[in-house]
């Protein structure tokens, strides 16, 4: 049944009490979703040191949609969400303008139920993000501020986030797409850079560093799944920010996939030159998008081709030494932002909106479980 979105909305404003999580994945078969057994999922079937993730749906696009925010509301989703995965990224419920909506008004409600559903689930924690150029508040954006007092702003909301979840957040995407597609500084749209200068990206991650030393700090973007102008400005940045005392883990890699394009065949090969650094390497927020004109279903061979997409991209993950989590942006197409965005496309991830599993999800299933045969996961 779908409940009015101002209704939901009314609802989850008027409660901190989030509904109770029964801490799925592993526990009493009857907590998981019908039918479904523990050792049919993709925590089950990863390598040990891989960890297999998905967005959580919430924020951003589904505030326009016709249905209550899916992670509090949809049980079965979140029924899967415990199952199938070991990581977990807020999809938008750590972005600025969702838990900074105000000047020094933070709203943690959503993603300390995420974390809380994470810490009971046995998952890790991906924190998407601290600095982007997108999906920040007004009262950021349109201030008048001095340069010194938007460094004070910036300071103070890494310190307050990081702070918040430390020791809960296992990987930060501190810095997100940072660079234009040229692999020139994104000096116009991203505030922070524009206002306070290149230098500011250094004092970003020191103070994420400063709020969390365990966390594992990343820079994130898109475009940069193969070897190109922006990939390649990260892989001289990084060891330059280094050189300079700044602690930075890992080289992310969203992955919005498209089978209008070919797969990025040197994806693993990009990959590896990050990994020959001594980075981590991350795919975070992987789907793969197909024509499918309203009314229509895709077609066997658009299943096949978008399955060969997600199985290519999880086993050049998996054959690169620190590549050890592989995040799908979402995993039905229920809630994916895809169809939102872009008219005429959609069937992004790798659950119909019922969650029947795609060819698509057993490519995953198949390529976790041949990675490690019979091993077992959690
Ligand atoms: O801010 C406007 C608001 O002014 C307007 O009234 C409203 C009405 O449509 O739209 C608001 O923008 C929405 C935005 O979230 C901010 O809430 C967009 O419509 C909505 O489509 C958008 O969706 C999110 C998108 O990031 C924004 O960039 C998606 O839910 C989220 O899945 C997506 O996630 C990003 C990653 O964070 C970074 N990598 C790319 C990925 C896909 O775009």
């Amino acid at each position: 049944m779908k409940v009015p979105h101002v209704l939901a909305a009314a609802v989850l404003a008027s409660t901190i009490l989030l509904p109770a999580t029964p801490a799925l994945a592993g526990l009493p078969e009857g907590h998981q979703p019908p039918g479904l057994a523990k050792q049919d999922t993709l925590r089950w079937v990863a390598p040990k040191d891989v960890k297999i993730g998905t967005a959580v749906a919430g924020g951003g696009h589904h505030e326009t949609q016709g249905y209550p925010d899916p992670f509090t509301f949809d049980q079965e989703y979140r029924q899967r969400l415990a199952a199938e995965f070991n990581s977990i990224s807020p999809e938008n419920q750590l972005k600025w303008e969702f838990v900074h909506p105000e000047q020094g008004v933070y709203r943690f409600a959503e993603m300390d139920a995420i974390v809380q559903f994470a810490q009971e689930n046995k998952q890790v924690v991906r924190g998407h993000t601290l600095f982007w150029h997108s999906q920040n508040p007004a009262w950021l954006e349109q201030g008048n501020f001095s340069k010194d007092e938007l460094r004070a702003i910036l300071k103070d909301h890494i310190q307050t986030v990081v702070g918040r979840y430390a020791g809960k957040i296992q990987q930060w995407d501190v810095a997100n797409e940072i660079f234009n597609d040229n692999g020139t500084l994104r000096t116009t749209d991203n505030i922070w850079i524009r206002e306070l200068g290149p230098e500011i990206i250094a004092d970003a991650f020191r103070w994420a560093h400063e709020a969390d030393p365990e966390a594992k700090l990343f820079f994130n973007d898109y475009g940069v799944e193969g070897i190109n102008a922006k990939s390649n400005a990260y892989l001289e940045l990084i060891p330059r920010l280094q050189a300079q005392g700044v602690q930075v883990d890992g080289f992310a890699i969203q992955g919005h996939l498209s089978t209008r394009y070919g797969f990025p065949g040197d994806l693993q090969a990009n990959l590896q030159r990050f990994d020959d650094l001594g980075l981590e390497t991350a795919i975070t927020e992987i789907d793969v998008r197909m024509d499918v004109p309203v009314g229509t279903e895709p077609t066997a061979a658009q299943l096949k081709q978008q399955a060969g997409y997600y199985q290519r991209a999880l086993e050049a993950c998996i054959t690169v030494d620190e590549c050890n989590s592989f995040t799908i942006w979402g995993f039905t197409d229920k809630y994916s932002w895809v169809p939102v965005f872009f008219a005429g496309e959609g069937e992004a991830t790798v659950m119909e909106e019922d969650f029947t599993r795609k060819p698509a999800y057993y490519a995953l299933q198949d390529t976790l479980e041949s990675a490690s045969p019979g091993r077992g996961n959690r």
